[in-house]
C-alpha cells in the first residue's frame, strides 16, 4: 500500500489566515462526509485563480462528530477537548464537529475559500465560530511579542505534527484551538521589564532569558516540556492576532498541531492548573479563553476518499458496530470501492 500523503499542515507562515469551526446539523452525517471529500476541489478552484498566493486549507474532525458519522474506530488520540479549571483560570470546551484552517498570503483568497466552503455546508452544518487572523509587525502577537520563533521547522515540523507509519492513522495531525482576549489595557501598564517576566523573552530582540533568569510563571517555561528520557515534546504552532477596534477586542488564536496531543494537553494543564499546581502561566492573568476544541486530521488521503474513513460494512451481521446515522437510515448509498 501507498504511504499516505499528509494535509498541508506543515507549511511556511502566511500573512492571513481564517479560522472556521463548524457544527453539522443532527441527521446530515452523510451529506457532510460527503462534502468533506469535495474540499480538495474547491481548494483547487480558488487557488489556481492566484497561485502565488499559496493558498492551503486543513480540515479537522471532532470527536462527536467522528462517533455520529464514520464507522471506522475513533483515532486513538481524538477525544472532546478536556476542559481545564485551575480556579484562577479556565479552559472551557466549546463545539465543534468540523475545522478549517485556511492559510494564505492575500486574504481574499482565504474569504473566498471560506465563502465556497460555507456553500458546499449549506444547510448541513452551522459556522459557529469564525476567525479573521493577520500577521502582525514582525511576525508578533498583540501582547507586542514576536511569536513562533521557538516553532520546530522543516522535517523536524513533520515529526512533531504527523503521526508515522506505524500509528493506527498514519500521516495524520490532531490540532487544539483555543480563541483568547487579551486585557490590553492591564497588559499595556506592565513595565516592559515585566512583560518580558511574563513571557521568558526579551520583547524589542526576541531573545530567550537563561534558564537561571526564567520566572517559574512564565509562558516558555511552562510550555517547555520533556519526556522521559530529557528530549523536548515540542507542538507545531501558526498563532495569529485577530481583533476588532470597535468591540474593543484583541486576541490570539491559538492553533497547535500535534501527532501526540498528550503534548499540547501537558502544556495546557501546565498552564491553566499550574506547576507546581497553583503557579499558572502569567499572560493568563492578561489573557481569556473562549473557545477550546480538538480535532483530528485525517491524511490528504482519507480526507478526499471518504470510504477510507468510512469502509462499507463488510458484514450484513445486524450486530456488526456504529450504523451510520443518516437521516433516511438507509445507510452507504454509495457503491462499493474496485
Ligand atoms: C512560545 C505567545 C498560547 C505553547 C510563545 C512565545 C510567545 C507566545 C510570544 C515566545 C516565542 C516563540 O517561541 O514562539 C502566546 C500567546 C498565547 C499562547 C499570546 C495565547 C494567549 C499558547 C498555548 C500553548 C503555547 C495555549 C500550548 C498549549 C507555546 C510553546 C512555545 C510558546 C510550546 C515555545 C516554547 C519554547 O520552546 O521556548 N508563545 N502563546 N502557547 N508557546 Fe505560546
Amino acid at each position: 500500500m501507498s504511504v499516505p500523503l499528509p494535509q498541508p499542515v506543515v507549511g511556511p507562515l502566511t500573512p492571513a489566515a481564517i479560522f472556521l469551526t463548524l457544527t453539522v446539523e443532527p441527521g446530515r452525517e452523510s451529506e457532510a462526509r460527503e462534502a468533506l471529500a469535495e474540499v480538495s476541489g474547491l481548494v483547487r478552484s480558488v487557488g489556481f485563480r492566484a497561485q502565488e498566493g499559496g493558498l492551503t486549507c486543513v480540515t479537522g474532525i471532532g470527536s462527536d462528530f467522528w462517533d455520529r458519522a464514520f464507522r471506522a474506530p475513533r483515532p486513538s488520540g481524538l477525544h472532546p477537548f478536556i476542559a481545564l479549571d485551575g480556579g484562577t483560570h479556565r479552559a472551557p470546551a466549546t463545539p465543534g464537529d468540523l475545522f478549517f484552517h485556511i492559510r494564505a498570503a492575500r486574504m481574499d483568497l482565504c474569504f473566498e475559500l471560506a465563502r465556497q466552503l460555507d456553500l458546499a455546508f449549506s444547510g448541513i452544518s452551522r459556522v459557529v465560530d469564525e476567525v479573521h487572523g493577520f500577521r502582525y509587525f514582525d511576525t508578533r502577537d498583540l501582547l507586542g511579542f514576536v511569536d513562533g520563533t521557538e516553532n520546530p521547522a522543516g522535517q523536524l515540523a513533520e515529526g512533531v505534527a504527523i503521526t508515522g507509519p506505524d500509528t493506527d492513522h498514519p500521516a495524520s495531525s490532531y490540532v487544539i484551538v483555543q480563541k483568547y482576549t487579551h486585557d490590553l489595557e492591564a497588559w499595556e501598564r506592565l513595565s516592559v521589564e515585566d512583560q518580558e517576566h511574563a513571557i521568558g523573552r526579551t520583547k524589542l530582540s526576541d531573545i530567550e532569558y537563561p534558564d537561571e533568569a526564567k520566572p517559574a510563571n512564565a509562558h516558555i517555561t511552562l510550555n517547555v516540556i520533556e519526556d522521559e528520557e530529557g528530549n523536548e515534546r515540542q507542538i507545531l504552532r501558526d498563532n495569529m492576532p485577530f481583533g476588532s477596534v470597535a468591540e474593543g477586542t484583541f486576541g490570539t488564536y491559538f492553533i497547535g498541531y500535534a501527532a501526540d496531543v498528550t503534548t499540547t494537553e501537558t502544556m495546557l494543564e501546565r498552564m491553566f492548573i499550574g506547576d507546581p499546581p497553583g503557579t499558572t502561566d502569567r499572560i493568563l492573568d492578561f489573557s481569556t479563553a473562549l473557545t477550546g476544541a480538538l480535532f483530528f486530521v485525517p491524511s490528504q488521503d482519507a480526507l478526499d476518499d471518504p470510504d477510507l474513513l468510512d469502509p462499507p460494512s463488510t458484514s450484513d451481521s445486524p450486530t456488526s458496530p456504529g450504523p451510520r446515522d443518516d437521516s433516511l437510515g438507509v445507510g452507504g448509498l454509495r457503491g462499493t470501492p474496485q
